[in-house]
């Protein structure tokens, strides 16, 4: 059984229903659902003395660099065995169901890697600007950092995320439908800085940054947003970036699709048109039903999703309950977030708490009392241009079934009597 409790073809709905039922059991026995409180000792409870109240602890040193504690050992990134042809040319996800506020972790930020990752050497490490400037330049990593920094706190989200969900109801947990999303504050230096020290041609029209990794990944990204908020991004959260996220340098695209996030960043040209390489044609373009490609989707649609509950995080008791979840748009901020528990029916405003960055991720709760009634629960967010999240079925009537990318579906989960959460769709 792959680590999802869920396995590729099972589209329909009762084809679903029975496959989350036959995991059900075996959920916390592979570490995708929080430990039972059940576990719990008596003994280290008051009116006792807990353990932890009678000894000295570990000393100072003994973790030279933090992590977390061990009984949150659950709390990773996780693959879909199905979607893991090769480690080097593949993805795994956030745990979005065990993370609160907007800020991802820097070692739970989901990965994408088409070649593995690239192990750069910062002292080795060169960015070539090149193409229709004044004076091609190479920057060493301090070169670019004297040049004046920033601090953002923007999303990531892979294109790709939710796409397995196109065609009906299929992963079982937030982390995996949701999961290529990740958020977390950047510093870096505006591009711009490095383009105007180049000196623009005035032709220039397009960029085209490039990896530094083995599949030298390219996009064709318009001058005017390379202009306006594109940054060059040498750490997150208050750290160097993570190798994982393209050490020591990657771009940083404000509300457009992941792929365009060059890591690893060696080389940057400016040209007079768009390149077409394969990450923007035969991949990360939109098959429509007649067989036809949308040509670069590049921002991404306002989209949210409950992440408690969800498949991994039951409802555990009856009565007071906080459900919470994510929403975001690549077009600016969320003005407001909807909850449904009935499946469509009614629908209230949930508590948006927390900055509201934007481009970043917002965090809402709706508070409720649960009476064990089963029940299907949805998001939509509207952001700042007051576009309302769709249904996947209004998603389908303009894009077919053909798709991969850009699904920012409303997603439903089916909260059954004894708690238990599993992923459907309804029409
Ligand atoms: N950059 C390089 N050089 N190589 C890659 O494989 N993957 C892209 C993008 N940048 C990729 C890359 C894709 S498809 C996505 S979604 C994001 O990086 C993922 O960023 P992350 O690994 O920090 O989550
Ligand atoms: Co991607």
């Amino acid at each position: 059984m792959s680590e999802t409790g869920s396995s590729k073809g099972r589209t329909t709905r009762r084809g679903f229903l029975t496959g989350a039922a036959a995991v059900g059991g075996s959920l916390a026995a592979t570490g995708l659902v929080r430990p039972a409180m059940a576990e719990s000792d008596p003994e280290n409870q008051p009116p006792n003395v807990a353990d932890w109240s009678k000894y000295l602890g570990e000393g100072v040193d003994a973790r030279p660099y933090g992590t977390p504690s061990e009984y949150e050992s659950h709390v990773v990134r996780r693959n879909v065995a199905w979607l893991t042809a090769s480690p080097e040319s593949s993805v795994n996800f956030t745990p979005l169901h065990e993370l609160d506020g907007i800020i991802t972790p820097n070692g739970l930020c989901f990965e994408r890697h088409h070649s593995g990752i690239a192990e750069v050497v910062p002292s080795d490490f060169r960015l070539m600007i090149n193409g229709l400037v004044d004076k091609p330049l190479i920057f060493t990593m301090e070169d670019i950092k004297r040049f004046p920094r920033t601090n953002k706190v923007y999303f990531l989200e892979c294109a790709a995320n939710s796409g397995m969900e196109w065609r009906g109801a299929q992963l079982n947990g937030c982390q995996f439908t949701h999961g290529m999303i990740h958020c977390v504050m950047y510093t870096g230096v505006p591009l711009k800085h490095i383009l105007e020290e180049a000196g623009l041609k005035t032709n220039a029209k397009w960029i085209m940054p490039e990896g530094g990794d083995a599949s030298g990944m390219n996009r064709s990204i318009p001058l005017e947003k390379a202009l306006d908020d594109c940054m060059l991004a040498f750490a997150m959260n208050g750290e160097a970036l993570r190798p994982e996220q393209g050490y020591p340098l990657r771009l940083v695209v404000p509300g457009w699709e992941g792929n365009m996030w060059v890591k690893w960043l060696r080389r940057i040209e400016v040209g007079d048109e768009p390149w077409h390489a394969r990450e923007e044609t035969s991949k990360y373009t939109d098959l429509m039903e007649d067989g036809r490609a949308r040509r670069f989707t590049w921002a991404m649609d306002c989209k949210s999703v409950v992440t408690n509950p969800s498949p991994q995080a039951p409802l555990l008791h009856k009565g007071r309950n906080v459900l919470s979840g994510l929403a975001w748009s690549g077009r600016g901020t969320v003005d407001r977030v909807d909850i449904t528990l009935d499946g469509g029916k009614n629908w209230r405003h949930a508590r948006i708490d927390g900055p509201s960055f934007d481009k970043s991720v917002h965090r809402f709760y709706y508070e409720f009392d649960w009476n064990g009634e089963p029940l299907l629960v949805q998001s939509r967010a509207i952001d700042s241009t007051g576009y309302l999240q769709p249904t996947k079925n209004e998603l389908r009537a303009v894009r077919g079934t053909n798709s991969i990318y850009h699904n920012n579906g409303i997603q439903t989960w089916h909260v059954r009597e004894n708690g238990e959460v599993e992923n459907v769709e309804i029409s």
